[in-house]
C-alpha cells in the first residue's frame, strides 16, 4: 500500500486530451466511465505501473467545475492505494490531516475513494483509493 494509483488531470475534453496520450504516445484508454454522483467523466490510461486519470466535468455543478473555472486545465490530484478508505479517513484525522469528507465516495471502476484537503498535505489534493 502507499503505491501511487494514478495522477489526476482536469481537462475540458477527454477526446481532445487523448491526442497526446493515444495520438502521440500510443497509449490506449483502459476505461472511460461516467461517475454521475460526482458530475464527472473519467478516462484512465495505463503507463507502466501507474495510471493517468483524465477528468472532465459533465455538468456545471460537478466537483471539478470550480477548479476548471478558477485554475483552468491541469494537474489536479495524486492518488495512493490504501486498504480501506474509511480507515484512512479516521487515521488522517488522528494525524491532523483534514479529509474533504467524513465518508468515502464512490470512485471509478468500483473503487471507494477519499480526498484529503491540500492545505493539510503540502498543497497537493490527495486521493486515497480502495480497490
Ligand atoms: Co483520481
Amino acid at each position: 500500500m502507499g503505491e501511487i494509483d494514478h495522477i489526476g488531470i482536469v481537462v475540458k475534453s477527454i477526446e481532445d486530451a487523448l491526442k497526446l496520450y493515444t495520438g502521440l504516445l500510443g497509449v490506449e484508454p483502459s476505461g472511460e466511465e461516467t461517475v454521475e454522483a460526482r458530475g464527472i467523466k473519467v478516462c484512465f490510461l495505463k503507463l507502466g505501473g501507474t495510471k493517468i486519470e483524465l477528468l472532465q466535468p459533465i455538468r456545471e455543478d460537478s466537483e471539478i467545475s470550480g477548479y476548471l473555472a478558477k485554475k483552468g486545465e491541469g494537474m489536479h490530484h495524486i492518488a495512493y492505494k490504501v486498504d480501506s478508505a474509511e480507515d484512512s479517513i479516521a487515521k488522517a484525522k488522528e494525524l491532523g490531516i483534514k479529509p474533504l469528507s467524513d465518508v468515502p465516495k464512490p470512485g471509478a471502476h468500483n473503487t471507494t475513494v477519499a480526498f484529503l484537503h491540500p492545505k493539510t498535505v503540502n498543497g497537493v489534493l490527495t486521493e486515497l483509493v480502495e480497490h
